[in-house]
């Protein structure tokens, strides 16, 4: 059994910062940035998540011609929720009065909408008719805006696609290394612990906001390695268990984490760059909600288009990494 995409949405804020607003607060330049990245501009909103989350569902269900009522499960993917409790899910869920929808959360950060998918995958298996997947992120609540090496990179945006079961086929790769959880992570405001006990004393020394509370801390360099093996590994994986090969995907939607790891992955896996969709350049990296947004841009941009094999991957904080292929 594999699955069909209903209907898909998105949410990008209005306000716009480019390179340029980076260099007025601190020491970077739009060359760096560029080419470092390939990031230009990104959007930022003041909004709570739930917000964000309940434009994007809004716009899905509508694209899909869809009822809230119609919904039996919705899924909802963040690294930054407004609340500890109650879920995102659940609020958006009553937001939108989708009353027939159980409603949870997921966390696998940057990866989380694979996840999702996945899940939905195995929640379509088992009877339930029409999910709605959510991800909506407001990195800039989270984000050190004197870490260079960081701030320049986030931003705001939600994604959201409604899926149901189909004949076809769908295959996922899905995998985590923990001992990475060092490497990117976020404390809490509240929590008191500083996660030092894992924490490399060089990085420490090299990110000095490293144990400031509510903040996203990155060693860059150790997430770029992993995230350009586990790119074309989860691909190749996921291919595999679907009876095909990288080559025969007509699109693919990464992550938008760095231009250059995409470039990496693509040069590994032998495709053109072409085969992937790219718009970091306008948006940044807004974690588990780029993929959606991309799929979203597509489908408004008519690319989505039945019989074409897609693939999606994501990696992120934990460490965890994520692929899928399914026909459209
Ligand atoms: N402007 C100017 N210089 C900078 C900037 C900046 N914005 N940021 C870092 N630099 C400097 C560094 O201080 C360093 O200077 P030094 O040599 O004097 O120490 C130099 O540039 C090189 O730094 P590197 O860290 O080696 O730069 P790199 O080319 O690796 O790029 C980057 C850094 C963009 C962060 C890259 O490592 C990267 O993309 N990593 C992966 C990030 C990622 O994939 N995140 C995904 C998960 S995010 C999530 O889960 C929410």
């Amino acid at each position: 059994m594999g699955l069909k995409i209903l209907g898909t949405g998105l949410y990008l804020p209005e306000k716009v910062v480019t390179n340029e607003d980076y260099t007025k607060i601190v020491e970077t330049s739009d060359e760096w940035i560029v080419k470092r990245t390939g990031m230009k501009e990104r959007r930022i909103t003041g909004e709570p998540t739930w917000v964000m989350a309940k434009k994007a569902a809004e716009n899905a269900l509508e694209n899909a011609g869809l009822s809230p009522l119609d919904i039996d499960l919705i899924l909802c993917t963040t690294v930054t929720s407004d609340y500890i409790t109650p879920s995102l899910a659940c609020i958006v869920q009553g937001a939108i009065g989708a009353k027939n929808a159980v409603a949870f959360d997921i966390n696998a950060a940057c990866a989380a909408f694979v996840y999702a998918l996945d899940m939905a995958h195995m929640y379509l298996a088992n009877g339930y008719k029409r999910i709605l997947i959510i991800s909506a992120e407001a990195l800039s609540k989270i984000t050190d805006y004197t870490d260079r090496s960081t701030c320049v990179l986030f931003g705001d945006a939600a994604g959201a696609c409604i899926v149901t079961s189909s004949e076809k086929k769908f295959a996922s790769a899905l995998g985590t290394d923990g001992t990475g959880a060092n490497t990117l992570f976020a404390r809490r405001p509240l929590n008191d612990i500083p996660f030092v006990e894992q924490a490399d004393p060089q990085s420490v020394d090299h990110f000095p906001d490293v144990n400031r509370p509510g903040v996203l801390y990155m060693n860059g360099r150790e997430v770029y390695k992993f995230a350009v093996s586990a790119m074309s590994h989860a691909l190749k994986d996921a291919c595999e268990k679907f009876g095909t090969s990288p080559e025969e995907l007509d699109l693919i939607v990464p992550h938008q984490a760095n231009l250059r790891i995409i470039q990496s992955a693509a040069k590994e896996l032998g495709l053109p760059l072409e085969r992937f969709f790219v718009n970091i350049d306008k948006y940044g990296n807004t974690s588990s909600a780029c993929i959606p947004v991309g799929l979203a841009q597509l489908d408004a941009a008519g690319k989505l288009i039945p019989g074409k094999k897609i693939g999606l991957v994501g990696f992120g904080a934990g460490l965890v990494y994520g692929g899928c292929v399914f026909e459209l």
